[in-house]
């Protein structure tokens, strides 16, 4: 090797990595679920709206102080609006998960299992989040779950909002009210789930903290580094106890850097 390709590789003047340490949720991730929630929300107020108007249950109407669009046709623009936010939001979230990886990292694998550990530990309420990199597998589940549930509600509204020119999928669904109907459960789902969610998210409030910070970085470290390494975050501690570390190593390559 010559003396300048030797010199070339010293550290004083080899360039340094700068990259900025990697968190447990990255910067696109998080802008993503708020801008997700936001449209959810919108989604549903102009939605009950808009069911108010033609309902599926004699029984059920919602109250006008929960539903956004003073009028159906009102609540009618306010749903179309908070489409193309939720749906255009939802395809980058879920190129985002697949191409980082990041979905087979925290929402696989689900075993059996962990489903019945986790669910005893819930009916003995001892059920522990001390470890934020790692999702349960009841959190796999509905996050997973919530994500399908997404897929369906969309692609029911498109049956809903174009029965003509998408009757050939439409068709696979049944008639006009059954579509109805489907859309409206997957809205119930969405709606229970995000009633658990968010009770979790603030039970564990670190979590919830987490995903408008950025939660843990991985050792301080660049990614490169970190993940070449078990990793180790430190996990916020009731006041008065010293900081917890854990020592999880499931997910070792964090999607990207800030
Ligand atoms: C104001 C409402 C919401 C709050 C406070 C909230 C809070 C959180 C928190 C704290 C996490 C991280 C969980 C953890 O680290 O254990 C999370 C993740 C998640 N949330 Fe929400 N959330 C809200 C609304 C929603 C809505 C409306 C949906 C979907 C319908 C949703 C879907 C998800 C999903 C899929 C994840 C996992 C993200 C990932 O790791 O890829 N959230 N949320």
């Amino acid at each position: 090797m010559s003396a300048l390709a030797v010199k070339s590789l010293t550290p004083e003047i080899a360039p340094k990595r700068t990259r900025k340490p990697a968190r447990l949720h990255p910067l696109p991730l998080r802008t993503m679920h708020w801008i997700n929630a936001a449209a959810i929300f919108i989604m549903i107020g102009s939605g009950w709206r808009i069911y108010n108007d033609d309902v599926l249950f004699g029984w059920l109407q919602f109250p006008d102080a929960l539903v956004i669009g003073k009028w159906a046709q009102y609540g009618l623009q306010w749903h179309f609006f908070g489409m193309w936010i939720f749906v255009l939001n939802g395809i980058a979230y879920l190129s985002y998960g697949i191409a980082t990886g990041r979905f087979r990292r925290k929402l696989f694998p689900i075993r059996l299992r962990d489903i019945l550990a986790t669910v005893g530990d819930a009916l003995r309420f001892r059920l522990a989040h001390d470890d934020l990199t790692v999702y349960n597998a009841v959190q796999k589940i509905l996050y997973l779950g919530v994500i399908l549930v997404g897929i369906l509600i969309v692609i029911t509204g498109l049956c809903l909002w174009k029965p003509v020119q998408f009757s050939e999928l439409a068709s696979l669904f049944g008639s006009f009210q059954t579509i109805r109907v489907i859309h409206f459960l997957c809205m119930a789902a969405i709606v229970a789930f995000v009633l658990v969610h968010v009770t979790l998210a603030l039970l564990v409030p670190q979590s919830f903290v987490a995903m408008i910070t950025g939660g843990p970085t991985l050792n301080g470290k660049p990614l490169a580094v970190a993940a070449s390494e078990p990793v180790n975050v430190s996990v916020p501690a009731p006041v008065g106890e010293p900081a917890r570390v854990a020592a999880p190593a499931a997910d070792p390559m964090p999607d990207s850097s800030e």
